[in-house]
């Protein structure tokens, strides 16, 4: 079933559970993680980053996940994710899209409240939905350019009322691309936060989350928890295994069977410390 965040973030956070949402890159990777959503019997996030944006069209991206969301046996939503550009938004809302980020989390406080108004009204129209970034989650890539800024409580709260996005980014020690599980979630930056919103938060960079922590998190209004790097480095490790084991095939549906059994593994276990 094909759906927009609202419904199933709002659920989730009323039951003390936590939506994840994984960025997906194919058909493979997709079809691995909606397998472990529905064997979960939990509803999830398909998310298309910019890397995915350069490497095909959303409009095949939008298709794929589309009927694959549609044929589901649990909700799927189908996210665009970390968008800087209006005019991508507008694109991936026109062609199926059900949900969109705005990260204007590199400029200045009103720029960012200004733009991501713009594309709320814009999503509004269309039955879509808006996250939002207020503070920024870096990279642990040193070569990207991106400041590392904690979230502000009060800056929450007036960024939550004057955009009123459907749910709300971060930063309270999470980094993006970490290859191992070793935030340091601040809590008490995140209780004062939710002391103040009622908009479900997100968190980025959850392949650095300790599992322990993935659990404390849905006790938190969390709605949604953004996972990438884990899901790629399961998927890519098991492939060079898998070609370096079997140097003589080269069918890639005989190839990518272990990666995607990997990937979903992987989805299943991150799923299930979310609550479900
Ligand atoms: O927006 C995507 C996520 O924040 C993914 O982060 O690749 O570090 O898990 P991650
Ligand atoms: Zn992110």
């Amino acid at each position: 079933m094909l759906v927009n965040m609202k419904g199933i973030l709002e659920d989730a956070v009323k039951s003390n559970r936590t939506v994840a949402a994984f960025n997906v890159f194919g058909y493979e990777d997709a079809k691995a993680v909606i397998e472990a959503a529905e064997e979960s019997n939990a509803p999830v996030i398909l998310m298309t980053n910019k890397d995915a944006v350069e490497f095909m069209d959303i409009e095949y991206f939008a298709k794929l996940f589309g009927i694959m969301a549609k044929k589901a046996k649990v909700p799927v939503c189908i996210h665009l994710d970390h968008a800087k550009d209006y005019g991508l938004i507008a694109r991936a809302i026109k062609v199926g899209y059900t949900s969109v980020m705005y990260d204007g989390s590199q400029l200045p406080l009103e720029e960012n409240i200004e733009n991501t108004k713009e594309v709320v009204k814009l999503a509004n129209a269309c039955n879509v939905t808006v996250e939002g970034e207020i503070g920024s989650v870096a990279y642990s890539d040193k070569n990207l350019d991106v400041k590392s800024i904690y979230t502000e409580p009060e800056e929450a709260e007036y960024f939550a009322k004057e955009t009123k996005v459907h749910a709300l980014a971060v930063a309270i020690g999470t980094l993006h691309r970490m290859q191992v599980q070793e935030a340091e979630i601040q809590y008490d930056r995140l209780e004062k936060i939710i002391k103040l919103i009622d908009t479900p938060i997100v968190i980025h960079g959850s392949t650095g989350v300790k599992d322990e922590d993935l659990q404390r998190l849905t006790k938190y209004n969390v709605g949604k928890v953004n996972i990438g790097t884990a899901l790629r480095m399961a998927f890519a490790n098991t492939l060079r295994e898998e070609m370096g084991n079997n140097p003589n095939i080269f069918d890639r549906t005989k190839l990518f069977r272990r990666p995607m059994e990997e990937v979903k593994k992987v989805a299943v276990s991150k799923i299930k410390l979310l609550g479900w």
